[in-house]
C-alpha cells in the first residue's frame, strides 16, 4: 500500500455500487481516501449535498482508511489543501474516456505533481450510472443490485415526499 493520500471527487447523486467498488479498490492502494463531493457543479442534483454526504458516510462507516468530504472550487486546490497525492476516478465503457482524458490533462496542466488514477469497476457494474438509478426508480423499476439498502431507502422517501407534495408546489 503507498503512503499517499488520494481523493475520489465526484457528485455521487447517489452512490452507487459502480462507486461502491471504486471506494473498496481504492481503499485498498491508497494508505487514506477521501470522497469528496463536488457542491457546485451545474447539474440539478436530486439529492442535497448534506443527504449525498449522509448516504456515503452509512455506505463507508466500515472501511477505517475511508472518510468523506465536500469540496466546491477548483479540484486542484482543494487536493492541495487535502496535501493529497493522487486523484482517483473510474472508467466504465469508452464513452468515459473523453471527458476524464479531458480532465486529468487539464488538472495536470494545473498541478504537474498530482496524478489522475483510474480504476475500472467490477465488470457487472460497468453499465451503471447515478443517472440510470434515477431514471429507473422514477418509472417504477427496481435497483436494488444497484444501490446500497440505505441508498434504496433514501430514494424511496425522496419519491414519497415528491409525490406528497401539493400539485401547485410541485409545478414551480
Ligand atoms: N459504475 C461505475 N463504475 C466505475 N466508476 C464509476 C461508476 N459510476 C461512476 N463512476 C466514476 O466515479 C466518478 C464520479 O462519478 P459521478 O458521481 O458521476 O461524478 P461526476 O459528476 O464527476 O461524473 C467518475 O470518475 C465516474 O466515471
Ligand atoms: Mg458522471
Amino acid at each position: 500500500m503507498t503512503n499517499t493520500l488520494a481523493i475520489y471527487p465526484g457528485s455521487f447523486d447517489p452512490i452507487t455500487n459502480g462507486h461502491l467498488d471504486l471506494i473498496r479498490r481504492g481503499s485498498r492502494i491508497f494508505s487514506r481516501l477521501v470522497v469528496a463531493v463536488l457542491t457546485n457543479a451545474e447539474k440539478q442534483p436530486l439529492f442535497t449535498v448534506e443527504e449525498r454526504v449522509a448516504m456515503l458516510e452509512e455506505v463507508t462507516r466500515g472501511m477505517s482508511n475511508v472518510s468523506v468530504d465536500t469540496f466546491s472550487g477548483l479540484l486542484v486546490d482543494y487536493a492541495k489543501r487535502r496535501n493529497a497525492g493522487a486523484i482517483l476516478r473510474g472508467i466504465r465503457a469508452f464513452s468515459d474516456y473523453e471527458y476524464e482524458l479531458q480532465m486529468a490533462l487539464t488538472n495536470r496542466k494545473l498541478e504537474p505533481s498530482l496524478e489522475t488514477v483510474f480504476l475500472m469497476p467490477a465488470e457487472s457494474y460497468g453499465y451503471l450510472s447515478s443517472r440510470l438509478v434515477k431514471e429507473i426508480f422514477s418509472h417504477g423499476g427496481t435497483v436494488k443490485d444497484m444501490v446500497p439498502p440505505a441508498v434504496e431507502r433514501r430514494l424511496r422517501e425522496k419519491m414519497e415526499a415528491g409525490r406528497a407534495r401539493p400539485v401547485a408546489a410541485r409545478r414551480r
